[in-house]
Parts: C-alpha cells; structure tokens; sequence
C-alpha cells in the first residue's frame, strides 16, 4: 500500500515541550490513575490523544483576537461578533453561547424534554445520552445497520435508517417525541458522516410530523467536507455551501465548539424563531450566565467568532482528514483492525476484534488503552461496554453494546504526521503481541449516575484463565 502524506497547511510558531515518561512512570501513572485512562495526567503521557475536544491549537488571527475581548455582562462587542459569524457561516438568527456542549444539551433537554420522552437519533454521544437519561427520557438509535459493522466501507454510516425512524415515531407516538436529534458526524459509530441527502430525508419526516429538528453539531465542517468528497451531487459546492445546505434542513443545532469551531472552550445553540429561543433563555440564566455570555468570557467569544470562519477552510480540512486517513492506512498495512472508513476526527480500533480472546464484559478496548499507554506513553479512549453498558431494569444484567471500540482522537493542528507514524507503528507493534495479552478489567468503583462509569471508574487487571 502506499502511503499517502499530506503536507501540514500550517507551521509552528510557539513550542509545548513534551517528554517521554520511562516504562517504570508509566506503571506507576496506571496504578495512580486506577487503570482508566481519565486518571492519566498530562506528565504521565508523550501523544494525548484521549479527544480531539478542546485541544487543537488556535491560529495567530484567534490569539489577536484575544485583545478584542468585551468583557461587558450583557451585550458585549463580542456577543455581536459571534452573532455575525454564526448568521455568515451557519445562517441561523439566534445564538446562545454556552460554556461547552453538554451545556447547550442542558439548556436544550432540560427545557425540551419530560420523563417519558423519546428522542430518535443516529447515535448519541455519551454526554448526549447521559443527560437524556438525565431528563427520566431515552434516547433512541435509529443509525444505518452498517454503522455496526466495522468493516463496512459504506460512505455515510452516520446516516439514519429513515425506516427505523418513521418505526420509532409511529411506535411511541408523536406526542412523545419533542425533538428529533441527528450528530454530525457520529462519533459513537466511529466518525462516520451523514449524507446532505439523508438529512433532507430527515427534514422532511420531521416537518410532516411537526417534529423539531436538532443536529449535534460538534463535528459539522468534518461532515460537510466527507458529503463534497463522498456525494456526488455535492462535488462542485464549497465546503461552506454544504455546511449551509446542512443547517437549511434543520430548526436548530446544538454544538461543542472545542471540536471544529477550534476554540479550546465553548458551545452554543443557534435556533432560527423568537419563540424557541425564548424558550431556552431562563434554563440559560439558571446554569450559565447572562444570555450573551454563557458561561464563557468576552475573550473566548472573540476566538470562537474567528474558529467559525476558519473551521471551513479547504486545505486545512484536507490535511486534517488525510493525517487521520494516513493514521489508518499505518494501521491497515500492520493488519490491526479500525473502523473502515477512517472518520474524521479519530481512527476507532475494533478492539474486539483486536483482543477477540477478552470477553466484552471484561472491557478489551479498555485493557487495549493500557497496553497502549504501557507500549509508546499514547492516550487514547476505550468506547466500549464500559462507557455504554447499559444495566437491564427488571433482571439488573448488563446489556452490552453492539460495538466495542478504542478512540485514537487527533487533535487540530497540534501534532505532525511524524507523530501520527510513531502512533501507527506504536499499536502494531501491540498488535504483533496481542495474543500474550491475557487479562481483563473489574470495576472496583463506579458513580451511581447512569451513563457517566468509564469517566470515573476504578479498574483492577485480573488474569484470564
Ligand atoms: N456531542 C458530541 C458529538 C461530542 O462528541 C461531545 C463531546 C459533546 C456533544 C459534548 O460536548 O464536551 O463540549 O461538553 N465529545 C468529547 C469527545 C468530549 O471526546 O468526543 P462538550
């Protein structure tokens, strides 16, 4: 195979130093840290690539627009600027800035939502689905079959079965359905995007129904960049025209902008009526600050106004996809298993397949995070049973999760394709002995909120037999 490097748009102005911690720090930092990767600190590690949220770098033009911040409590200079990019970039007329994204899901769910409720999605992300859960509601999959098939080249495995979701509203009635929700681009399922075509299939159920319609919209330039190389029709738009074409199908967006708005803090939900977005104030003003700030500073406003503009920018959003690609094909050529295609923000390793010889139940992509960690000082995520085992109410036996998944998340503009290559080789070699790999994970401490273990967990390794 041949490899396939994209040179990085960018060069570097300002240095972080790192260090490579020895085998002995290593050990030591998993048992600090109870084996979850979460209890890690950022000395213990050389390539963090836990998520790709909050942790790109900003450019030269956002570090000077720190200077412009307004730190006035209501109508800030800044609010306007980010009003401006948001009605540029996105068309909505309404914005409400929030600290990060689960904020705008509180705000959002919180005011939306009642116990019972249902809200049909592709596939929720676990903070998403956590604060559903949160609400006494449930979230609902309605994701293509292929989204659980890694292997699976289908182009938009982000995209919803119209089928499972016209099931789901006819089996739990309209009346309980108070928002439909779709995230671009499905993380859970591995990055993967959602076609422009599937999201006007989605519009349109919803409008028939009278059903509002929500993207999570943490990864949207990601998404639109896969429909102008995936989708046909779309080959001679901009980035920016589909990015439009998207919000068009849609009432409202809520969104972590520490993903492709390139800002290290901030959310926001943008929605198109007087009515919705008064509906949403009073929740704003409870958990996050005046409605013109949200939770954020004058300064962090500035940056995100510019992090929209440049979130579009073709030559960056082509680097970034290839570095992720060439992540994959390293991969692919060691024989390691990944979720095919490559996302766009993360290269997911099947870990199942990868440590088939681990009973889910004892967490193969968590015991892969640790051998990882233990091999080159990498970070990445183990999105697996613990993170969406869910316990069944009646019998109390845990469900498992149809995927089982370890996230390597590539931050933006912060590491060359010199690290990516010590990445890939670093987890073949794991791969190449995989099989002298023989023990499993116990939860030893886990919270009682439903949704959040794999944050907070404590692990113990126990030896498989
Ligand atoms: N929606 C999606 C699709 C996400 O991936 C995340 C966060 C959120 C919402 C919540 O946003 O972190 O700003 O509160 N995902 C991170 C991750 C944390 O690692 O994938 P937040």
């Amino acid at each position: 195979m041949v490899r396939k490097i994209q040179p990085e748009p960018f060069r570097i102005k300002m240095v972080e130093p790192v260090t490579v911690p020895d085998q002995a720090q290593r050990e030591d930092a998993l048992r600090k840290g109870h084996f979850n990767m979460f209890g890690l600190t950022s000395r213990d590690i050389y390539i963090d690539l836990l998520t790709d949220s909050g942790t790109g770098a900003m450019s030269k033009q956002q570090w000077a627009a720190l200077m412009r911040g307004d730190e006035a409590y209501a109508g800030a200079d800044s609010f306007f600027a980010l009003k401006d990019s948001v009605r540029e970039v996105l068309g909505f007329e309404y914005v409400i800035p929030t600290h990060q994204g689960r904020a705008a899901e509180n705000i959002v769910f919180g005011t939306l939502l009642k116990k019972g409720d249902i809200v049909p999605f592709n596939m929720p992300f676990d903070t998403t689905r956590a604060h559903i859960f949160n609400m006494g509601a449930d979230p609902v999959d309605c994701v293509v079959d292929d989204a659980f098939d890694p292997s699976s080249d289908h182009p938009f495995k982000g995209d919803v079965d119209i089928g499972k979701l016209e099931d789901t509203i006819r089996n739990y009635g309209k009346d309980r359905i108070p928002l439909i929700m779709v995230t671009v681009t499905n993380n859970s399922g591995g990055g993967q995007p959602v076609s422009l075509g599937n999201l006007r299939s989605v519009s349109a159920v919803a409008k028939r129904e009278g059903i509002p319609f929500f993207l999570d919209a943490a990864r949207m330039a990601e998404n639109a960049y896969f429909i102008k190389a995936r989708e046909k029709e779309c080959a001679g738009m901009s980035v920016a025209q589909i990015l439009r074409a998207m919000m068009d199908c849609v009432d409202a967006i809520t969104v972590s902008c520490k993903k492709d708005p390139l800002v290290n803090i901030g959310g926001m939900i943008c929605c198109r009526t007087e009515d919705m977005y008064q509906k949403l104030l009073p929740r704003v003003i409870l958990y996050e600050g005046f409605v013109t700030y949200g939770g954020l500073a004058g300064r962090d406003l500035e940056a995100l106004a510019l992090g929209l503009r440049e979130m579009t920018d073709e030559q960056y959003l082509a680097h970034r996809v290839a570095q992720v690609a060439y992540l994959g094909d390293i991969l692919e050529e060691g024989g390691v298993p990944y979720v095919k295609p490559a996302g766009g923000h993360a290269i997911f390793i099947d870990a199942a397949a990868f440590l088939p010889h681990i009973p889910q139940k004892h967490y193969p992509a968590d015991v892969l995070g640790i051998e990882i960690y233990r091999e080159a000082a990498i970070r990445g995520i183990g999105l697996g049973a613990l993170a969406f085992a869910t316990e069944d109410e009646k019998s109390g036996e845990m469900m498992l999760p149809r995927l089982e998944l370890f996230r390597l998340a590539i931050n933006r503009r912060t590491y060359t394709n010199s690290h990516i290559e010590y990445v890939g080789e670093s987890v073949v070699n794991v791969f190449k002995r995989k099989d002298s790999i023989r023990y499993g994970l116990k939860v030893t401490y886990a919270p009682p909120v439903k949704g959040l273990h794999h944050f907070l967990a404590h692990l113990e390794p126990f030896d498989l037999k």
